[in-house]
């Protein structure tokens, strides 16, 4: 069984009277191990289907099925444990904790998944080797304004990891980065990748497209290899 498959999956947007679907009839799996970039013009549906793919959001229709549960039959509590366990994700605007360290930042989606006593204990060594490996275990007892942008994508990358999701998300994780900083950040992703993580970059930016293995086009609500 694949991470990840959809079976015609349709989102459709409701604003008032007005109905615009927005995806069409989405198939798509995705293997564990891969290393996918979604690319598509602003407005195709990326972040809707990374939404979708991450269970931030469901389907309208179409069957969705990840890490071997149904996803169109889950509560939103369900959904929330099934994210929490499963999924990391990684968004354009790094979206810190201003009032937290580094560290704290890192431990907080551990704070969700029930952690306590002596598993805060061992999160809190997988948070300081996730820096470590990210290069900014010197920064621990920073709080997010006193580091650059490159850094504080770093360490939403760790904090996306914490709790070794099977699946990493990451909408635009360079969109905010000048090109070399970029580079970086998607040489973090690939050794992710290497390690065995499925990640999952959503991106206009071909340069950063070519990072990932397989590289899929959203159009017109559909998509394209
Ligand atoms: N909550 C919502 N309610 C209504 N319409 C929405 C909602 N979210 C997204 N849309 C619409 O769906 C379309 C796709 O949006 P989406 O954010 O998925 O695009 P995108 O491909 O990620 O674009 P960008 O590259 O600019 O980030 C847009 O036309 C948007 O207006
Ligand atoms: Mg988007």
């Amino acid at each position: 069984m694949p991470l990840c498959l959809m079976e015609n999956i349709r989102k459709i947007y409701r604003i008032g009277d007005i109905q615009v679907e927005i995806l069409k009839g989405i198939n798509l799996t995705i293997e564990r191990g891969e290393f996918v970039a979604i690319m598509g013009t602003s407005g195709s549906g990326k972040t809707t289907l990374m939404n979708i793919i991450g269970c931030l959001d469901t389907a309208s229709s179409g069957r969705y099925v990840l890490a071997d549960r149904e996803v169109s039959t889950l509560t939103d509590d369900e959904l929330s444990q099934i994210r929490n366990e499963h999924v990391g994700f990684v968004f354009q605007n790094f979206y810190l904790f201003p009032y937290a360290t580094v560290l704290e930042n890192v431990l907080l989606p551990t704070l969700y998944t029930g952690y306590a006593g002596a598993r805060q204990d061992s999160a809190k060594k997988r948070a300081i080797e996730l820096l470590k490996l990210i290069g900014l275990e010197g920064r621990s007892r920073f709080r997010p304004n006193q580091l650059s942008g490159g850094e504080q994508q770093r360490v939403a990358i760790a904090r996306a990891l914490v709790n070794e999701p099977d699946l990493l998300l990451a909408d635009e994780p360079t969109g905010q980065l000048d090109s070399k900083t970029a580079s970086e950040i998607m040489d973090i992703l690939s050794r992710m990748n290497k390690q065995g993580k499925t990640v999952v970059v959503v991106t206009h930016d071909p340069h950063i497209a070519e990072y990932a293995r397989r590289i899929i086009y959203i159009k017109d609500g559909l998509i394209f290899e």
